[in-house]
């Protein structure tokens, strides 16, 4: 059953904490950026392991950085030059990294109230977005349904507007398969479901070229341990790994934990896989007395690839008055 209580209040707005459980798998959420705030799985002894970062207030959510467990919008990752063209209109959009808008901008749908609704295993979080919101053309409506299906915990989003404009919607949550609050996540090991990413120009924009990544440290076509990848790309611009994988099999991708046996596999709609090993978490506190720091976490972040309205040969985010945006993602436990 879903349980619903008061978690805090920002800008004189309650937020609230829903709770599902299903028996296979727990997982709570905040109505604050339509967050993910713990998951609970079993490990392969049977005792319940939170594998997503989160934390304690409602405040933290608000004012520290990062989009931890945050739904992402209304354009997840980043537009260069904070603008686009669509129909020859010009749209300049609030810069919020550099000249360049990251996660939605300034006060992006992380960072907003979300309404509600609960179904036995699911919630269904909405928000409407007036037109001009960052900078976006059109009145937007967009949702987020978590479901608990067995041990997956499923998202399905959608979202409508009364203008032609663009939409890119996505989970930030951080993994760590050892448990959260459990340290750094090297020693987890990652397949993806990608041969090529996007490579990227100064401030993690991309070229519009393809690469592959065979050769190269971002190479998980094969199962393998973060920890290479990780430690040969610290004090690189993406202090780890934070690209953008072209999928081109399912699952997208799969992490597991020697540690306690938890293997996830992420299934999506989307061509686009951002991974985030956390490289700029710095050093805070997260919930239930854990402290988080660099590469405590993965992010998972299915999505368009970055910058797409402004590469016209990506996969377009660009929906039309009348045509709906919809698109799953699935993340799944299961003990190796
Ligand atoms: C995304 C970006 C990262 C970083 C995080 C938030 O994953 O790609 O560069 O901005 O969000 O800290």
């Amino acid at each position: 059953m879903a349980s619903i209580k008061l978690f805090g209040e920002v800008n004189n707005k309650p937020v609230y904490l829903i709770k599902l459980n299903n028996g296979h798998i727990e997982a709570e959420f905040i109505s604050l950026g339509a967050t993910i705030r713990a998951l609970r799985v079993p490990d392969r002894s049977g005792n319940m392991v939170d594998v997503c970062l989160g934390y304690d207030t409602a405040e933290e959510y608000m004012t520290n950085d990062g989009y931890i467990g945050a739904t992402v919008g209304r354009n997840a990752n980043r537009i260069s030059g904070s603008k686009f063209s669509i129909n020859g209109k010009e749209y300049k959009l609030n810069a919020n990294e550099g000249e360049n808008q990251l996660h939605g901008g300034i006060e992006g749908f992380s960072h907003k109230c979300w309404n509600f609704s609960c179904t036995e295993n699911s919630v269904t979080f909405s928000i409407e977005s007036p037109d001009g919101d960052e900078g976006y053309p059109g009145n937007l409506k967009a949702a987020a349904t978590f479901s608990l299906v067995n041990s997956t915990l499923r998202i399905d989003y959608s979202a409508s507007c009364d203008k032609d404009t663009i939409v890119n919607l996505t989970n930030h949550a951080y993994f760590n398969l050892s448990g959260q609050g459990s340290g750094a996540i090297n020693k987890q090991l990652l397949t993806l479901g990608a041969e090529s990413y996007t490579p990227c120009r100064d401030g993690n924009i991309p070229t519009g070229e393809f690469a592959p990544i065979i050769n190269t440290p971002l190479d998980f076509s094969k199962e393998n341990s973060l920890d290479f990848a990780l430690t040969s790309l610290s004090g690189t611009s993406t202090e780890g790994i934070d690209h953008n994988f072209v999928l081109s099999s399912s699952p997208a991708a799969t992490l597991y934990s020697e540690e306690t046996g938890i293997e996830l596999s992420c299934k999506t709609s989307l061509e686009g896989l951002q991974v985030y090993t956390s490289g700029f978490l710095t050093k805070r506190n997260g919930k239930d007395g854990a402290i988080y720091g660099k590469h405590h976490g993965i992010c998972l972040e299915t999505q368009h690839f970055p910058d797409a309205i402004n590469n016209p040969h990506f996969p377009s985010p660009i929906i039309r008055v009348g045509e709906e945006y919809k698109e799953w993602t699935e993340y799944s436990f299961k003990i190796r």
